[in-house]
């Protein structure tokens, strides 16, 4: 299915702006197995992550090159001992930070040390708003109580808080409920995200995919929720590749807002990069941001339009969605420089309707069973 890319092609722009900002996968070690995790089939160990020093030093390149914003996740980035360092190193350096966490190791204590430090902002993850829902989601036991308990230390900390819902077929009919827990505790920014469907989500499309029906009720909810809540809580939410005419942006584009650093240390365009066979990604231990920004041949090969086949080297949206995601055209047609097949110009888009129509035809029946994100699972799935 995969093939062997070329590396050579030339970036089709000739000035390249700074990246906006630097996800920084701190580890891949996690307490929860969520099955649609963004991290890649093949989790990393512990024993592979950057130190403490090799961090800083990234966080220092970063500035330099002008990003503006940190975000710290995993996995569960509260995992690392060395969180409130980073966090206070980030500070200094002037980046913005954000926490993008599950929340469920943080207490008072680590909280108000982590807003101390210079923390700017905390993204919670709850995975339904029925708690026994959300625990077998999650795959931890009283998960979503303790979601519930940090969400208010989080206030109390005195940071803002995003309420993140990651959505699809098994809770999407909840969504009226996650939007007033979002309420409810306290967020400024509710950010309603589909499912994704490579890596994790990928292996559990069959059992996540929501019908066309349950996501016509989703796109009610939010604009009720939008209009409910103008003015006071922002409302994030784009409509499932799946079911568009059109693909998202990914990532902003390829190489063009964000650098995506593996707890390993290898810099990505996008979390799921490592997926394109045939292309080579540089590590930070040996090669500076700057140089991985502006020189990298894998970050050049998808960076602006000059890569682009037909139809979209002629779309006048070719600079709106940029092609849309190349590990999704990889994953559906076997060729990462295909036009992604959520756009309806794509030859492949057929892929998409024969999904959403198999998501359709098991509506009514038992979901699959779920296979949870574990390093041992990932063996059997690969
Ligand atoms: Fe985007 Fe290409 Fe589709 Fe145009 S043809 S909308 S550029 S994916
Ligand atoms: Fe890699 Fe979209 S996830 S380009």
């Amino acid at each position: 299915m995969n093939q062997v890319l070329p590396i050579h092609a030339p970036p089709a722009t000739p000035r390249i702006e700074p990246p906006l900002a630097l996800l920084a996968e701190l580890t891949h070690r996690c307490p929860l197995q969520c099955p649609y995790c963004a991290n890649p089939l093949e989790l990393e160990r512990a024993a592979a992550e950057l130190d403490t020093a090799t961090w800083k030093r990234v966080l220092d390149e970063a500035a330099a090159l002008g990003v503006l914003q940190v975000h710290f996740s995993g996995g569960e980035p509260t995992a690392r001992r060395d969180l409130l360092d980073l966090v206070r190193h980030a500070a200094a350096a002037g980046l913005y930070s954000n926490l993008i966490t599950s929340g469920v190791i943080l207490d008072a204590g680590s909280l108000g040390a982590l807003a101390e430090a210079g923390l700017d902002h905390v993204q919670l993850s709850f995975q339904d708003a029925d708690a026994a829902q959300a625990d077998r989601i999650g795959g931890y036991r009283n998960g979503h109580a303790r979601k519930l308990v940090v969400a208010r230390l989080i206030r109390e900390a005195g940071l803002p808080l995003t309420a993140n819902f990651v959505v699809h077929r098994q809770n999407l009919d909840r969504l009226p409920e996650m939007l007033a827990l979002g309420e409810e505790i306290g967020a400024s920014r509710i950010e309603v995200a589909h499912v994704q469907y490579y890596g994790w989500g990928l292996v559990n499309r069959a059992a996540l995919m929501p019908s066309r029906t349950q996501l016509e009720q989703a796109n009610a909810a939010v604009a009720q929720a939008r209009s409910d809540l103008r003015g006071r809580i922002t409302i994030d939410y784009v409509v499932p590749d799946y079911y568009a005419a059109r693909p998202k942006a990914c990532m902003g584009g390829w190489a063009r807002r964000i650098i995506n650093i593996t707890p390993s240390g290898l810099a990505l365009p996008c979390h799921a990069a490592e997926t394109l066979t045939g292309l080579h990604f540089p590590s930070v231990r040996t090669t500076s941001l700057a140089a991985v920004w502006h020189d990298d041949p894998g970050f050049a090969r998808f960076r602006g339009t000059g890569w682009m086949p037909e139809p979209c080297r002629s779309c006048d949206q070719r600079e709106i969605d940029w092609g849309g995601c190349r590990c999704q055209a990889l994953a559906l047609t076997g060729d990462a420089s295909a036009t992604d097949p959520a756009c309806a110009l794509s030859p492949h888009h057929a892929l998409m309707a024969d999904a959403v129509a198999a998501a359709d035809a098991l509506a009514d029946g038992p979901a699959p069973d779920l296979v949870y994100r574990r390093i041992r699972t990932a063996a059997l799935v690969r």
